[in-house]
């Protein structure tokens, strides 16, 4: 990490959701919001991931690791009970979250089911609205700042990206809509749509390495990015660098965006 960031975040307190091991874009956004100073709160999903979660927010010298499916709002509640007793308030929360059934990630989309669409919509775009809803109260007069991380598939159609492309279109409009009811508090809500990356979540996309190695040979920059270009974009948008830009959606990509045939 380049020392830009450094002092940036410093004295800020940080929820960053959606950790599951280091290659995380979760993770990136946390290593530099630690390297500009902030204080972080972890949540993990499950046994087996805090097994990886733990050591890693131990290591930035995490405050809080609290488990919190974003699926039920009584875990939500528990965790952000447990942030206000540790913390009081905030000033940055990072919703890295996405999921939706294996089976609906291949194959045709017209056969989504209605359970599979209700999830990849709830645990994937509603959650975002869960949290920001309890982050308002604690972002009181604070400058804060939401997060949430897209894709492309958002607005134009990738072949067994499916039903998480609708998910992550209602994702952005969130964004939006969030934006507009908490701007009347100062509090920013922003996304990055970002290029594809080796994580757990990608791995669970069908051909998902035809999606890499397109991304590396056709896009502007003729090169793939890293989960660090998602974590310096997020430290900008995050930061009061980027103060006045709220309900957007900003691509971190190589330029592939702007690509016709
Ligand atoms: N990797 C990519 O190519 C790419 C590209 C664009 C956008 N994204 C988005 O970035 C975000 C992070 O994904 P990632 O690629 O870092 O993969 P990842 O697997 O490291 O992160 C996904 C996280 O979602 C969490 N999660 C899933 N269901 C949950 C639930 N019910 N409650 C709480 N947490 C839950 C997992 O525990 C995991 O930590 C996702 O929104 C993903 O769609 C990823």
């Amino acid at each position: 990490m380049t020392t830009e960031f450094k002092h940036l975040f410093e004295g800020k307190k940080a929820l960053i959701f959606g950790v599951a091991n280091e290659r995380s874009l979760a993770w990136s956004i946390a290593q530099y919001l630690h390297g500009g100073g902030a204080r972080l709160g972890f949540n993990f999903l499950g046994d087996a991931l805090e097994r990886r979660v733990r050591p890693l927010a131990e290591s930035v010298g995490a405050e809080i690791v609290e488990p919190c499916n974003v699926g039920s709002d009584s875990e939500i509640d528990a965790f952000f009970d447990t942030v206000k007793k540790k913390w009081s308030d905030i000033d940055i929360l990072v919703h890295s979250v996405a999921f939706a059934n294996r089976e609906e990630l291949e194959g045709r989309f017209v056969n989504t089911s209605r359970e599979g669409f209700k999830t990849a919509l709830d645990i994937s775009a509603y959650s975002l609205v869960a949290l920001a809803k309890r982050a308002e109260p604690l972002m009181e007069g604070k400058n804060g700042s939401i997060l949430t991380l897209s894709y492309y598939g958002a607005h134009k159609v990738v072949p067994n990206y499916n039903v998480m492309g609708v998910a992550k279109s209602a994702l952005e409009a969130c964004v939006r809509y969030l934006a507009y009811d908490l701007g009347t508090k100062k509090i920013r809500v922003n996304a990055i749509s970002a290029g594809p990356v080796k994580t757990l979540a990608a791995a669970g996309i069908r051909n998902f390495r035809d999606m890499l190695a397109a991304a590396g040979e056709k896009t502007p920059l003729r090169e793939n990015i890293s989960a660090e270009d998602v974590g310096s974009l997020a430290a900008f948008l995050l930061s009061p660098m980027g103060k006045h830009i709220t309900g957007t959606t900003m691509y971190v990509d190589s330029g592939a965006h702007i690509m016709g045939v």
